[in-house]
């Protein structure tokens, strides 16, 4: 029976980024490249998918620890020829009949993609994707005798002398190998080349020399299999990206003005009848559910919003959930930890933290409300503070269904007001306030005659 596995090359630093940061890391709407690599892997190879790190290495295990089970350590980059050598072993007791290869750095790669690529390879021993791209100069190209591969050569080793007029076709960095056949080639891979490393590359002449069968599978000028290597491409497959996830919303049925300024992250999921004015990002695994509407400039991270919410303009909202019918904004701040109950209100220039209003709270201009329960129905004036920290701790405030918070009130944590209870305007609250009661803890107010100048 054939089993078919995947091993992700991603051990690379990605030089030509200039970034500190592994390439395979750099984020395409929020979320790293190589998640996309997975996405696209998954459907076909599922658990059976093996990455090769190195570069970064505790990074790269850190951002997926899901995966990091099935991380092999490549501690030198010798090249993409030797991280398949350092892969075999564990490749092989696996039991795997035929393993594809993917360059971790074609994040725009569709699993449907992967899938006609597999079928093409057929019962070869060894394909590989090729493509004819408008500018070939920077990778691997493709040598064909009597129309049959028989070679990859690197451009900057290439020599018209030895490998004839070059046609255009250059290979994509994505294999699909009989590791039977093919895995007794990989002792004969050298690094006498321009860059001193082992490439990958080289295992086509030697099996078209050993006289496997090779298939190259053209899949003529797709950009979207171009790898990433540059700011340039990565700000260039993002936004095809970007595209790409936008049209697919408005196909599914999302509402989206503007389009072309508006930005979902691949786990984003919005149901068809959600709403969105761009500018705007949704980003991580946010939920926008039918009816919930977003207005523009806003920013969202592991949002959950749920019917007929609506998030006013220039609001920045990040692992919140809010509820049925609320309001936010315009101008809120929702930080991780905010919980909106139905119908509940954050206005303008409001800011939660790890604190939930409760169903139908009114919490409607200048605020903070951070460590804190906001009751049912209670409403809190413009300019409440929860003094939440007192230099070393959090502590929480509570604040009791119905109850009504006067404005400009400092409300010093750990507090309570119970329900139904009334805080006077301007007061500092350092004491439980009992349900029902009024408090009022501020300076009297006291007129005196003025003076008159003379
Ligand atoms: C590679 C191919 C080239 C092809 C191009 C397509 C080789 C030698 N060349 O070139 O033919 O046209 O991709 O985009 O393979 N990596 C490792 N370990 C290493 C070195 C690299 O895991 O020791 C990983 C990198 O993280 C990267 C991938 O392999 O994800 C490809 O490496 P990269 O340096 O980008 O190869 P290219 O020069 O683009
Ligand atoms: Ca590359």
């Amino acid at each position: 029976m054939e089993v078919l596995g995947a091993l992700i090359l991603a051990a690379g630093k990605g030089t030509r980024m200039h970034s500190p940061r592994p390439k395979v890391l750099q984020r395409l709407l929020e979320a790293p490249m190589l998640h996309y690599v997975y996405a696209a892997a998954a459907p076909l190879t599922g658990e059976r998918t093996w990455t090769m790190i190195g570069h970064g290495a505790d990074e790269v295990r850190g951002a997926f620890p899901e995966q990091a089970g099935r991380m092999i350590l490549q501690a030198e980059q010798l090249g993409t020829g030797h991280a398949l050598m350092t892969a075999l072993p564990h490749l092989q007791a696996a039991g795997l009949s035929r393993l594809l290869v993917i360059n971790g750095d074609t994040p725009l790669l569709r699993h449907s993609q992967l899938t006609t690529f597999v079928q093409a390879c057929g019962d070869a021993d060894l394909g590989f994707l090729t493509l004819t791209p408008p500018d070939p100069a920077a990778f691997g190209l493709v040598v064909r005798q009597g129309g049959r591969p028989t070679a990859v050569v690197e451009a900057k080793d290439y020599d018209p002398a030895k490998h004839g007029p070059h046609t255009g076709e250059i290979n994509a960095g994505i294999y699909c190998l009989r590791l039977e056949r093919v895995a007794p080639l990989l002792r004969k891979l050298t690094n006498k080349n321009k860059s001193g490393e082992y490439y990958i590359t080289d295992i086509i002449g030697l099996a078209a020399e050993a006289g496997l069968w090779v298939e190259a599978v053209n899949f003529g000028d797709e950009a979207d299999l171009l790898g990433i290597n540059s700011p340039l491409e990565l700000a260039a497959g993002e936004e095809r990206l970007r595209a790409r996830l936008v049209e697919e919303a408005l196909r599914a049925g999302v509402l989206i003005h503007n389009p072309a300024a508006v930005r979902l992250g691949p786990r984003a999921v919005l149901e068809p009848g959600a709403e969105i004015t761009g500018p705007c990002e949704i980003y991580g695994a946010s939920r926008l559910a039918k009816g919930a509407r977003v207005d523009s400039h806003c920013r969202l991270e592991n949002v959950t919003l749920e019917a007929e919410a609506r998030v006013f303009s220039f609001c920045h909202l990040e692992d919140a959930r809010v509820g049925p019918d609320c309001r936010v904004g315009p101008y809120a701040r929702l930080r991780p930890g905010a919980v909106l109950e139905e119908k509940a209100r954050a206005g303008n220039f409001v800011e939660v933290k790890k604190a939930r209003l409760c169903a139908g709270a009114k919490v409607n201009h200048l605020t903070y409300v951070g460590d804190a329960e906001v009751g049912a129905g209670a409403n809190v004036g413009a300019g409440t503070i929860t003094c939440n920290y007192d230099g070393k701790n959090k502590h929480f405030t509570r604040i009791g269904a119905g109850a009504f918070i006067g404005s400009n009130t400092a409300l010093v944590a750990p507090v309570s007001v119970g329900a139904g209870a009334m805080v006077g305007a301007g007061s500092v609250i350092t004491k439980d306030v009992p349900e029902g009661q009024i408090a009022i803890a501020r300076g009297r107010q006291v007129n005196l005659e003025r003076k008159k100048s003379s």
